[in-house]
């Protein structure tokens, strides 16, 4: 009764930005991401009839009731599957530096939904544990897949139609994704909370929806491709209309810092000297500059003279859950 699993993590080229269905995690658009080699969750879980509560253990450290609840919650989907009672032992290694604006929660949940549907004996597909995955956080149904992948919105109102597909192989497309570190403070708005303020207030909302239609079936062209400043060009302008929508937002809030702009700057002054760079930003100051891997020591090197940036992780396309 007992599982261990390994996640990636995954950053969106095509962003997940609001959901039509709070509960059950359900997005109002479809999303397209990479897996990351770099950043991953190792989780073993133990169900044990002798337990009276679920434990929950990061990095070795026994954690608090909040942050144990947020366990439990998703173990409860996983019990009820199975109708098992038992509570459990979870314990992760996270590595992925948390606070730095890394969904380390995409992995986490990825590695908790294989290694606890695992322990329990269930055997789910791709597509079950993605959906099981989905519903501790949404982007975490990407991570089940490794390569590029694509979270089909779904529009059935149960969910069953909400899931992650592999659109292209690891091994298949190689490019480079360098993780800018340009602070570590928690973010002080997590995705959740601006995602809903943002559905609920924003007026440029509307805009979004429509536009990230059209730039999902452009960057899947492009992925078909291997067209990559296709892809570059649409995943970069996908990223700045989902931070459009909150300063449309009621109270307006933006993820960015100045050092944020400084780098958005650096990747396009060196566009313009005909180096194909191209910049994502998900739900915090931290930038992720997106190139091909012949380009990838000069971008480094340029992203790496600016005094803001802390540290640069060099990233590619990483693989789909495994099991240990
Ligand atoms: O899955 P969550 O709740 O961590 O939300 C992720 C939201 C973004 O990172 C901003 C976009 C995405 O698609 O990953």
């Amino acid at each position: 009764m007992k599982a261990t699993a390994k996640a990636h993590t995954n950053i969106a080229l095509i962003k997940y930005w609001g959901k039509r269905n709070e509960e059950l995690i359900l997005p109002t658009n479809s999303s397209l991401s990479i897996t990351l080699d770099l950043f991953y969750t190792e989780t073993t879980v133990e169900f044990d009839e002798r337990l009276t509560t679920d434990i929950f253990y990061l990095n070795g450290e026994e954690k608090g009731t909040d942050e144990t609840a947020k366990v439990s919650r998703f173990l409860n989907h996983v019990r009820k599957l199975t109708g098992d009672t038992r509570f459990a032992i979870v314990s992760s290694q996270n590595h992925v530096p948390t606070a730095a604006g890394f969904a380390s929660s995409a992995s986490g949940y990825a590695a908790l939904a294989a290694a606890s549907s695992k322990a329990l004996g269930l055997e789910l597909d791709g597509k079950e544990l993605s959906k099981l995955a989905r519903r501790g956080s949404g982007s975490a149904c990407r991570s089940i897949y490794g390569g590029f992948v694509e979270w089909k919105k779904g529009v059935k109102e149960d969910g069953s139609d909400s899931y992650a597909v592999p659109i292209l192989d690891q091994k298949a497309w190689n490019l480079s994704i360098l993780s800018v570190m340009i602070e570590s403070k928690q973010k002080k708005i997590l995705s959740r909370e601006g995602m809903k303020r943002t559905v609920q207030t924003s007026p440029f909302y509307d805009g979004w929806l429509k536009a990230t239609e059209q730039e999902l079936q452009i960057a899947k062209k492009a992925i078909e491709k291997r067209d990559f400043e296709m892809l570059g060009e649409t995943l970069e302008k996908n990223a700045f209309k989902m931070h459009a929508t909150t300063l449309g937002a009621d109270p307006p809030f933006f993820y960015w810092q100045p050092a944020t702009l400084e780098i958005i700057d650096c990747v396009q002054h060196l566009r313009s000297q005909g180096l194909f760079a191209y910049v994502t930003i998900d739900a915090g100051p931290n930038v992720k500059v997106i190139c091909q891997p012949d380009d990838e020591r000069k971008v480094f090197q340029t992203l790496n003279e600016i005094d803001s940036v802390k540290e640069i992780f060099v990233c590619h396309p990483g693989p789909g859950i495994s099991y240990l």
